[in-house]
């Protein structure tokens, strides 16, 4: 009768060993006389995936085998894939076929070792750029071709950099636009130290002026943060590019033409650009930027409907912008007078969102490999 594996009744020591040095008897003795033809067949008896031996050792012994004995059980099946396993390799049951085939697992170590170059490789899979870094980089590329360089700022900023220094007087309302995240226990120091995670990427505007003299052109790309519960279309982190030029007569021609121009070499050179007066402490005047909508061309409608994106209006308004206001220069020490300048910023999180039509901005931050490897 051929040898199949029992049901475990009794879990003693004695009983285990017993059946696992049955099992490995048989093993021995099956493999032992193994011939060139049969060796499917044992192939197939032993390590089939599908009700094997060796699966069935797996599911009849260590899966039934109760809590309290799973240890000592596991030990020996262990042991038993260990002593077996090595034969799965048609090469070892060959070469104990051709030599003598009670030579022990010795061999099948030094075999195990030996190079099949006719393997397939090992893949490495290749890592993609995150969409938003990737948006990113081509955002800051377009800038960089016009002669602008790189800035970057801490996240954690001082209610200094993100607010006073930027015209938002202490207790302004312009700062409750801001839902700002205050970290805990600042009390004691002075408003302008108490540190907060950067409302938006503009601090970095005065730190730019700080140390440099104009004229002065920079994007500042980086991560910001606010108190907005996540949704489809909002997350308490998420990424800006802010810009500033400034130098002897700039004007408000050149922020319309350079951002027309970024806008253009960066949705299509369709795009249209338009401006909407605005507000914010830092500019004067401000202004919204809307670019015609990339999906319905700027009709409003499309496919016999609405456009949905912009929501039947034709245009998307995709950043803020202005000329820096004369206060902020008061801050940094540069004379209103002699110098000019415009600034901007953009959600690159939403550029994202439109460029690449992905429809939950949280799917940025999940880490989901199914997602991001789309990008690669
Ligand atoms: N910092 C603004 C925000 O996060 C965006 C912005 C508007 C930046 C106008 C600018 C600007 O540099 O000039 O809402």
């Amino acid at each position: 009768m051929a040898y199949t594996v029992p049901k475990l009744t009794d879990y003693s020591e004695e009983a285990l060993d017993k059946a696992a040095a049955q099992l490995l008897s048989e093993f021995e003795k099956e493999r032992s006389a193994v011939t060139a033809d049969q060796l499917k067949t044992f192939r197939d008896r032993w390590f089939a995936r599908k009700n094997g031996i060796l699966t069935q050792v797996n599911e009849i012994w260590l899966k039934r085998a109760p809590k309290e004995h799973k240890a000592e059980v596991g030990r020996r099946v262990n042991e038993i894939r260990d002593r077996v396993e090595p034969y799965k390799d048609s090469r070892v049951i060959n070469e104990s076929l051709g030599l003598s085939i009670s030579a022990d697992v010795k061999s099948t170590a030094e075999v195990k070792e030996r190079l099949d170059i006719t393997l397939p490789g090992i893949r490495r899979p290749l890592g993609a750029e995150h969409p938003i870094i990737k948006t990113m980089n081509q955002m800051v590329s377009v800038f960089r071709n016009l002669g602008y360089s790189v800035e970057e700022g801490p996240e954690i900023e001082t209610d200094y950099y993100n607010f006073e220094s930027l015209n938002f007087p202490p207790n302004h309302p312009a700062r409750d636009t801001q839902d700002t995240l205050f970290i805990a226990g600042q009390e004691s120091k002075p408003l302008r130290d108490r540190l907060l995670l950067r409302t938006h990427t503009s601090p970095v505007q005065i730190r730019t002026m700080e140390k440099m003299r104009p004229p002065v052109r920079v994007v500042c790309p980086g991560k910001v943060h606010r108190n907005d519960a996540p949704d489809a279309t909002h997350s308490p982190i998420f990424h800006q590019i802010e810009g500033l030029a400034v130098d002897t007569n700039i004007t408000f021609c050149d922020l319309k033409g350079t951002l027309d121009h970024a806008m253009k070499a960066f949705f299509g050179s369709s795009v249209k650009t338009r401006f909407y007066p605005s507000f914010f402490p830092f500019t004067e005047p401000s202004a919204d930027v809307q670019i015609s909508c990339i999906f319905c061309g700027g009709k409003g409608y499309r496919d016999g409907g609405r456009c949905p994106q912009c929501k039947a209006s034709g245009w998307i308004e995709l950043l803020g912008c202005g000329m820096v206001d004369p206060n902020v220069y008061g801050f940094v020490d540069y004379d209103p007078k002699k110098f000019s300048g415009f600034a901007f910023g953009m959600g690159v999180d939403r550029i994202a969102i439109l460029k690449y039509g992905v429809d939950d901005i949280q799917l940025f931050f999940q880490g989901d490999v199914r997602f991001l490897e789309q990008f690669g």
